[in-house]
């Protein structure tokens, strides 16, 4: 049980751990290369591990600079697109790893992959991989026909046009990796953009890949070329300090080099909507085709807002933030359109409301969303991360903005993405 005190105001700067999205992809596209790729600040998490472990198993080789310190300098030897050796991968909690791994797996031909993870990515479905991986041609076997562990024999694959029934950049990047060893050209359908990462990593690295409103277009490819790859700082990290820095009384942060991408900026779309003022200041433009920036923040009254439709995938993630900006906003904030929510770390839909009801929230879930009613701030009291990352990390922020402190059952699950969080939470406490 860790504990968080109510807080005084937040001061001072510092750089969020690096993006866990384009490291996860900057690994793998690594590893599909033929030849060295060099990667600058990759993230030194537990889920990124486990990327480095499979792209590791799969014959890839991996120096690091620094051993105990992966995030400094890191360099993949890639296998080439169709040189993955056979092997058992433990993707640990890695979603993203599950979902995107298969896409290049499945269309070397001869060869035999088991994907299995922990107790959680046990829980998290396949099957929106393996219906669309099936119709190109792959063979893919999951536990109950949609749960890891996931079986994969490598087959001949062909380009597909798929319309997807939700927006998930998982799939869409999963699919697209498939389309590099496809017979013919592949086109991804969105419902509305998602996070873009993998089309200007892959386009960096000599890919045919295109945007056409809401599709996305790959054609299939020989190679891919190694370049240098800049890992921003997360935003996704970046906005557990973003909305402490709003909601408690006097507190002015600094954030730098954060990744600003249209794609994942969402949160700020929103909170500036509710009243706040994030300054944005561009920096010297951008690397490996990803925009930074750094963030200042100082706190804000907030009034209550509507989140739905196209603006759910841009902040799918940080959507239980905006739910705790709305418990000391004014007015009644309504999220709907993200059921997706319930099938990330936790069902975050569940496991949001029950934390801030906890400490005095007037919270509803709903099937797609969440009501919250908004009263100014938060009593404090006692919450349960079900070892999700970004709960634990809520329950850390509500602590500081709350009344009278909180308390956090699992707090080591921020592990998954944030090691570091309570030391540079508490560097913000103590200037
Ligand atoms: C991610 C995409 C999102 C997000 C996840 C990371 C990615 O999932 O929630 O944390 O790196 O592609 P979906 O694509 O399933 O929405």
């Amino acid at each position: 049980m860790t504990r968080f005190e109510p807080s005084g105001p937040l001061r001072g700067t510092l750089r969020p751990p690096s993006d866990k999205s384009i490291s996860h992809r900057a690994a793998l596209i690594a590893a599909m290369a033929e030849g060295e790729t060099e990667i600058r600040g990759y993230l030194d998490a537990a889920d990124t591990r486990s990327t480095l472990g499979a792209v590791e198993a799969l014959g890839a080789r991996v120096e690091n600079a620094h051993p105990a310190q992966i995030a400094s300098e890191l360099r993949i030897h890639g296998v080439g697109l169709c040189g993955a050796g056979p092997a058992t991968i433990d993707v640990g909690n890695a979603g993203t790893l599950l979902r995107l791994l298969p896409g290049w797996l499945a269309g070397q031909v001869g060869e035999r992959w088991v994907l299995d993870g922990d107790e959680s990515i046990r829980r998290r479905p396949v099957d929106r991989i393996a219906t669309p991986l099936r119709q190109m041609g792959a063979h893919l076997t999951p536990r109950d026909e949609r749960l890891p562990p996931l079986e994969i024999d490598g087959a001949p694959l062909h380009g597909i046009t798929y319309e997807m029934p939700i927006a998930s950049a998982q799939v869409k990047s999963c699919l697209l990796f498939a389309g590099l060893l496809a017979d013919g050209e592949t086109r991804v359908i969105e419902p509305a953009p998602s996070r873009d990462h993998t089309e200007r990593m892959l386009e960096v690295m000599g890919a045919d890949v295109r945007r056409e409103g809401l599709t996305v277009v790959i054609q299939p490819a020989e190679t891919l070329v190694p370049s240098l790859i800049a890992v921003p700082a997360d935003i996704s990290s970046a906005a557990f300090f973003v909305v402490a820095a709003l909601l408690v009384p006097g507190s002015e942060v600094l954030l730098r080099g954060v990744g600003v991408n249209q794609t994942r900026t969402g949160l700020l779309t929103i909170l500036e909507r509710m009243g706040a003022a994030v300054d944005e200041s561009e920096l010297t433009g951008e690397h490996g085709g990803e925009p930074t920036a750094n963030l200042e923040v100082r706190s804000a009254p907030l009034r209550a807002t509507e989140v739905g439709g196209a603006e759910i995938p841009l902040a799918i993630d940080e959507l239980p933030l905006v739910a705790l900006a709305a418990c000391f906003a004014e007015g009644t904030t309504t999220i709907r359109d993200a059921e997706e929510l319930r099938r990330k770390e936790s069902d975050r839909i569940e496991t949001v409301t029950a934390a801030l009801r906890a400490l005095g929230g007037k919270v509803e879930s709903t099937e797609d969303g969440m009501v919250i009613e908004g009263t100014g701030g938060l009593r404090g009291g006692t919450i349960d991360s079900h070892g999700d990352h970004r709960i634990a990390m809520l329950g850390a922020v509500a602590g500081l903005a709350s009344e009278e402190g909180v308390e956090v059952r699992g707090m080591d699950a921020a592990a998954v993405s944030y090691p570091g969080f309570e030391r540079d939470l508490c560097s913000l406490q103590s200037r």
